[in-house]
């Protein structure tokens, strides 16, 4: 059967419902659309988790700054459309802002979850996790499904949704997809498109400074300070101003001490036009 295109919350309730009469299950992938391959990689994996795929595609302003690309967010949807049919996907569900915000400007109900949300990317970006928190509720009482599958690459993005959904005892497996790079080892991004061509051959040392740091971890150096200021000058000598390059337990995202078994080294940095996140984690505790 061909994918179906909605914009209307209740048309995909009635669609998963028929579903879920027949006791068949319904796996989600959330995104904002200008898929690449990471997005496909998710797409995939739901396929292998569920009966029903739905992907949602919404750039939602809740999650952007004021002074942030939400206008000038790449939007490809023909493409998107195509590739997501081409991957079998039973709804591509995309809301117009006005479906999923009706009350316009009025200050709308927000979903915090304040333990993960206030570093790291928090730091820099304001509101953004309770902005993608509110979204993610929204989509997941939308469709109501059994499964929702997001990607590694956005670490502290994963981190928030486990505990949202844990902590307000919601009824949905989350399942988390490793980051899927280019083959100089650029993860994947929508918004590698702002990159010149210039900054397009720097963009490889950010996944080659983390590798860098994570081998320095897994031989055992354990002066997390001088890592992170040894990965701060890195990118900077490439020409990024990074807003953090940060060493934090794997599990909690908490600062490490010398009791921790295993990290993730999480860093954003600016180039151009573009600010760029990855991360890496080191081998689990034997
Ligand atoms: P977006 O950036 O479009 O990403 C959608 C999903 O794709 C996220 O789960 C993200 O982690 C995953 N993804 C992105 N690049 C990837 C890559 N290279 N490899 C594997 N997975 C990758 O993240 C968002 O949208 C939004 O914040 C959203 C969760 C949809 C809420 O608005």
């Amino acid at each position: 059967m061909s994918m179906q295109i909605l914009a209307r919350p209740a048309d995909v309730r009635a669609v998963v419902k028929q579903w879920r009469m027949r006791n068949e299950k319904v796996a989600l992938v959330p995104t904002m659309g200008s898929l690449h391959a990471g997005h496909a990689a998710l797409v995939k994996r739901a396929h292998t988790l569920a009966e029903h795929v739905i992907v949602s595609i919404f750039v939602n302003p809740l999650q952007f700054g004021p002074n942030e690309d939400f206008t000038r967010y790449p939007r490809t949807p023909a493409e998107d459309a195509a590739l997501l049919e081409s991957l079998q996907v039973d709804v591509l569900f995309a809301p117009e802002v006005a479906d999923m915000y009706p009350h316009g400007q009025t200050p709308h109900t927000i979903v915090d979850v304040p333990d993960l949300s206030g570093a790291l990317c928090g730091e820099f970006r304001p509101g953004h996790f309770q902005g993608v928190a509110t979204v993610v509720s929204k989509l997941l009482n939308i469709v109501q499904p059994d499964v929702a599958v997001f990607g590694a690459k956005d670490y502290q993005q994963l981190a928030v949704i486990r505990r949202m959904v844990n902590d307000l005892c919601m009824p949905v497996e989350i399942v988390g997809e490793p980051t899927v790079r280019e083959a100089d080892g650029l993860a994947m991004s929508s918004r590698n498109r702002y990159l010149s061509a210039e900054d397009r051959r720097a963009a490889p040392t950010i996944q080659a400074t983390l590798q860098a740091t994570r081998q320095a971890l897994e031989s055992g150096e354990r002066d997390f300070a001088k890592l992170e200021r040894q990965g701060m000058q890195a990118l900077t000598a490439k020409g990024f101003r990074p807003d953090y390059f940060a060493i934090r337990e794997a599990l909690t995202l908490q600062p490490p001490s010398s009791q921790s078994r295993q990290f993730v080294i999480l860093t954003a940095a600016r180039i151009g036009n573009a600010r760029l996140i990855d991360n890496v984690v080191t081998l689990p505790p034997p």
